[in-house]
């Protein structure tokens, strides 16, 4: 057990070199998904913002995220792997040869600026910036940025962008892999990582990445 632990920092970068999940991915061509992603704007936006939702669930903004990354997470909706009662009924409304096309086209979009209207008090941002860009020893919790790629803006097919994405949507993803129901993540790492977590360092981490530039142009020189 405590070698699963210290071996978590290694487990990540190996995931890393050895590109686990990187099975045969068709590439898919933004322009033939983006007629069957109109169906998506209602919730993700046309731009593919999404939207943060306090209090409901919010709508993931899916622009400038991985195309493998985006194609994996509907198969998973369309099968039930991962479960959402709204998406699954999306994600089965295209068809498996679509899939690739319509990821492709969130791909291709600019990561949006995120409009800044929630206020977060400057501890709780602090706090959330120590735990995705150096963790927490104490509690076993290695940066998110470890696997997620420097700056958090993703790293590959298997490790998502999660800067610039919206606080409520990170902060239900946390919560959902705390009570098991998200079960879709290779080797239950991120389980391993959400049950590591308060309630506030939920909240904390939430909120610093919601803040953060979505794409490395964003970022100011
Ligand atoms: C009625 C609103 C709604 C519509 C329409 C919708 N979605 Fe979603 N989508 C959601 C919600 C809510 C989630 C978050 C589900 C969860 O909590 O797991 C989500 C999550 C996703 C994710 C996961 C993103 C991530 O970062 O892991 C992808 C990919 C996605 N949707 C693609 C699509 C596509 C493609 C379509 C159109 C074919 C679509 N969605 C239509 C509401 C919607
Ligand atoms: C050991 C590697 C690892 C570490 C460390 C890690 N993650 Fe993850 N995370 C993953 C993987 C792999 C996925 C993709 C899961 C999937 O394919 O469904 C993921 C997905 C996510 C998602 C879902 C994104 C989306 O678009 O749906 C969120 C949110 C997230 N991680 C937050 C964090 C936070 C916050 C931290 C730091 C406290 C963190 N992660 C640390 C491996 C990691």
């Amino acid at each position: 057990m405590s070698k699963r632990h210290t071996g978590l920092a290694a487990l990540g970068a190996c995931l890393l070199a050895c590109s686990i999940g990187l099975s045969a991915e068709p590439i898919g061509d933004p322009a033939q998904g983006q007629a069957a992603a109109a169906i998506c704007a209602s919730c993700h936006q046309a731009d593919g913002s999404g939207m943060n939702i306090p209090g409901a669930e919010s709508w993931p903004r899916l622009a400038g995220l991985d195309a493998s990354y985006l194609a994996k997470q509907i198969r998973d909706f369309k099968s039930g792997q991962r479960s959402s009662p709204t998406m699954q009924a999306f994600a089965q409304m295209l068809s498996d040869e679509q899939i690739p096309h319509v990821a492709a086209w969130f791909a291709s979009l600019p990561a949006p600026s995120l409009p800044s209207a929630e206020a977060h008090a400057p501890a709780l941002l602090e706090r959330g910036r120590q735990l995705a860009t150096e963790g927490d020893w104490d509690n076993y919790l290695v940066p998110c940025s470890s696997c997620h790629g420097p700056d958090n803006l993703g790293a590959g097919a298997v490790f998502p962008a999660i800067a610039g994405q919206h606080p409520a949507y990170i902060r239900d993803q946390l919560l959902n892999w705390q009570k098991g129901s998200r079960q879709n993540d290779p080797q239950q790492l991120m389980a391993t990582v959400a049950a590591r977590m308060s309630a506030d360092d939920i909240q904390a981490v939430a909120a610093w990445l919601s803040t953060q530039p979505g794409a490395t142009e964003q970022k100011p020189e």
